[in-house]
């Protein structure tokens, strides 16, 4: 039979150009990208063509600083997360952290949404809001934490057990927490973002569970949401080429049962149609000349 091709995990001078020129890298951005004058080719080709900003050292340290604020934030959260709390306890501990250090909590306000976390517990996928409602022994809960500092965004996020997991619990937060993991393994110059979706689609599906189509990952660091738009499912080889400088949020939401999802009436919270669990993890990725940083890195 034919050996299956896969992309290379590096490119060679006669694959083709990264930067979706369809010509040969050798013939297009090889030489260039040793340069800086070729980062400045590549950084206006992808702003016309994309719409994405490749971010210089200056943005790339600025988001990274962001970043460090939001994983302490998180870890902050992960110690007081026990049956009793409410959710819109994490919105202060959060709301004041960020404000003690400067930063400003990017939800709060951001097309009319209330509060400064995202808080989503059990069937609740994602954009669940900070309420009176009291976490229970086996609840699951993803904290969605973006802060703004010094004009820089950072984006992250994580899902929690509330006392002691049940096995539905377990199962889904293991899914999705190794779906990031798959999707970070195709995070180097010359994958594209159908390989992101593809991993993690291919993962959840072959443990039985569903992708959530209608929320992305996304550019990020000057704004909130720039492009490019990552999908959580896709083709292999198929959209847009990774390249130095980009920087992405990968979230995949991953349910148990169904990907369907219905948004409640306060126009924010999404909860899946079944009422089946969903989690998430999500990371904000710079893409770098060998593979990737996270900007916001913890253990999964
Ligand atoms: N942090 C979410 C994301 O990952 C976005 C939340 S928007 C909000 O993109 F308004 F709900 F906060
Ligand atoms: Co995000
Ligand atoms: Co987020």
């Amino acid at each position: 039979m034919m050996m299956l091709k896969s992309s290379p995990a590096k490119t060679g001078r006669n694959d083709p150009c990264p930067c979706g020129s369809g010509l040969k890298y050798k013939k297009c951005c090889l030489n260039k990208a040793s340069e800086t004058s070729g980062m400045e080719y590549m950084k206006k080709k992808y702003l016309k063509k994309f719409g994405i900003h490749l971010n210089d050292k200056k943005a790339i340290e600025g988001i990274r600083v962001a970043g460090r604020l939001v994983i302490e934030t998180l870890d902050l959260v992960e110690k007081m997360i026990a049956p009793g709390i409410t959710t819109d306890e994490i919105n202060t501990v959060v709301h004041s952290f960020a404000v003690e250090h400067d930063a400003i909590p990017a939800p709060l306000n951001y097309k009319g949404f209330p509060k400064s976390v995202c808080t989503s517990v059990n069937d609740v996928i994602c954009h669940g809001i900070p309420d009176d409602r009291i976490l229970v022994d086996g609840d699951i809960i993803n904290v969605d934490v973006t802060h703004i500092y010094k004009g820089f965004y950072a984006d992250a996020s994580k899902t929690y057990f509330v006392g002691t997991p049940g096995e539905n619990a377990k199962k889904i937060v293991d899914v999705s927490a190794t779906c990031l993991k798959k999707a970070m393994s195709m995070l180097e110059p010359a994958k594209t973002i159908g390989d992101i979706g593809w991993a993690i689609q291919q993962y959840a599906q072959g443990r039985g569970c569903s992708v959530v189509r209608e929320f992305v990952g996304h550019g990020v660091g000057k704004e909130f949401h720039e492009p490019p738009q990552v999908p959580h499912y896709g083709k292999k080889g198929a959209g847009i080429p990774l390249v130095p400088g980009m920087v992405f949020t990968v979230e995949p939401m991953i349910n148990l049962g169904r990907a369907e999802l219905f948004i409640e009436k306060d126009g924010w919270t999404a909860v899946t149609a079944d009422h089946c669990l969903s989690a998430q993890f999500e990371q904000t990725f710079l893409i770098t000349e060998h593979g990737y940083e996270s900007l916001t890195p913890y253990e999964l």
